[in-house]
């Protein structure tokens, strides 16, 4: 997949699907408001659509071509690149026909193609007669596009095409537009380049065992996706991810705290920003066994002889550049709050890190788990920041205090 990335100035590439309902002439304002916020639109117009609105005035608005055919383009693979290159795709109209292609995933046109393409955010503004709105088809497609993440904006009540009033009205294209643009989120990481460690490392004893730890990646990939999502360019360096990956990242994939702490230092050259969320390893075995470990040969017990790993956040934070921000974690036990913040303001201030989200770990908590509650403390050990939620929203409340 092609990553969509906007460019340095956060333009957007929006996808303007248009189809065949009396409101597609409203969609001209809908491409208009999003270009003259400075974004880049790429009209797809079912054959429908262009029966209710001329494409010369569609081309002339979003200063592109206009699409419709499927057979158009061919050699470029249009009926995906669109959807890959988009940062947002926005239909408006969406006629009941529509609705009801989306939520079975149709593809027999450009726009269904470009649709199923993209993995960028979906945008619906529903437009057609009362009846056919609240008819029990409808209900539930509109229900199967919600919970798949689609965010539908109106339909409004009001007068509709002949002398019917009621609930079907597409909504005015400024309030699309803006609520389109407030789905993809604030864009005020566009140009920053920011290298995040997630993950757990692991140290082999023998070719088949290895000592590890519960850390899942799951607040690491969020930062990544949070990143990536206010226009960052991320480098995650990854070592044994149980989550996916956001694949508008590069990837780095790593096992061992010397694997992550060599990849950490080659990226840290070129970031402005560097998380260290990974959970490291602080031990190692002193010698890795050439085979594997057999218990008679060893007897009742086994003592493992373990070095000290180097420590990577501390490395990165005093070779830093000058501007460049980092930020560490600190996963703690440690049941007393006063105590807590104590502990993390001592680990802030050995790391040499400007913020330090500190958080409790335990056999139920933290590792693993969607949510997460963190505390941010300064590089002197103040508190700036609390956050608790999914790991999404504390992913966003770390990037507030860095944007
Ligand atoms: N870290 C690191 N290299 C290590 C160990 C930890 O870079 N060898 C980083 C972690 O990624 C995290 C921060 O240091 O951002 C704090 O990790 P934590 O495990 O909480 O602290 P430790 O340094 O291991 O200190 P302590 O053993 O006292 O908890």
């Amino acid at each position: 997949m092609t990553a969509p990335m906007p460019d340095a100035a956060g333009r957007l590439t929006v996808v303007l699907g248009i189809t065949g309902g009396i409101a597609a002439y409203k969609a001209v304002g809908v491409a208009r408001a999003f270009v003259v916020a400075g974004h880049d639109v790429h009209v797809v117009a079912t054959e429908g659509a262009l029966k209710f609105v001329g494409r010369p005035t569609l081309e002339a608005i979003s200063r592109n071509p206009v699409h419709t055919d499927l057979y158009e383009g061919v050699a470029e693979v249009r009926h995906v690149a669109l959807g890959q290159r988009a940062d947002l795709v926005v239909i408006a109209p969406a006629t009941a026909h529509t609705i009801a292609s989306l939520a079975t995933g149709l593809a027999g046109d450009l726009l269904g193609t470009t649709v199923l393409a993209s993995s960028a955010p979906l945008v619906i503004a529903p437009a057609m007669h009362t009846e056919m709105w609240e008819h029990p088809a409808t209900v539930a497609n509109i229900a199967t596009l919600r919970s798949r993440g689609v965010t539908i904006v109106g339909p409004d009540s009001g007068r509709l095409t002949g002398t019917d009033v009621g609930p079907g009205r597409m909504s005015e294209p400024e309030e699309i537009a803006a609520a389109a643009l407030a789905v993809v989120g604030p864009r005020d990481l566009v140009g920053r380049r920011i290298l995040i460690s997630a993950g757990g490392t692991r140290e082999p004893l023998d070719p088949v065992r290895f000592l590890g730890n519960r850390s899942s990646g799951r607040q690491g990939a969020a930062l990544a996706r949070a990143a990536l999502a206010r226009g960052a360019a991320v480098t995650l360096v990854a070592a044994h991810l149980e989550v996916d990956a956001p694949a508008a990242a590069t990837l780095v994939e790593v096992g061992t705290a010397a694997e992550l702490d060599a990849a950490m230092r080659e990226h840290a050259v070129n970031a402005d920003i560097i998380i260290m969320s990974a959970a490291v390893a602080d031990f190692r075995p002193v010698a890795i066994a050439e085979g594997k470990i057999k218990k008679d040969a060893v007897g009742e017990t086994l003592t493992l002889s373990l070095e000290r790993t180097p420590d990577v956040l501390a490395g990165l934070a005093s070779s830093r550049r000058p501007g460049q921000r980092i930020v560490g974690f600190a996963a703690e036990t440690e049941p007393d709050d006063a105590r807590l913040l104590q502990i993390g303001a001592e680990k802030a201030a050995r790391k040499g890190v400007d913020l330090l989200v500190v958080n409790r770990v335990g056999w139920a908590e933290g590792f693993g788990s969607a949510t997460n509650t963190v505390i941010v403390l300064d590089g002197a050990g103040n508190v700036v920041a609390r956050a608790a939620g999914d790991k999404a929203s504390v992913a966003h409340r770390i990037l507030d205090l860095l944007a």
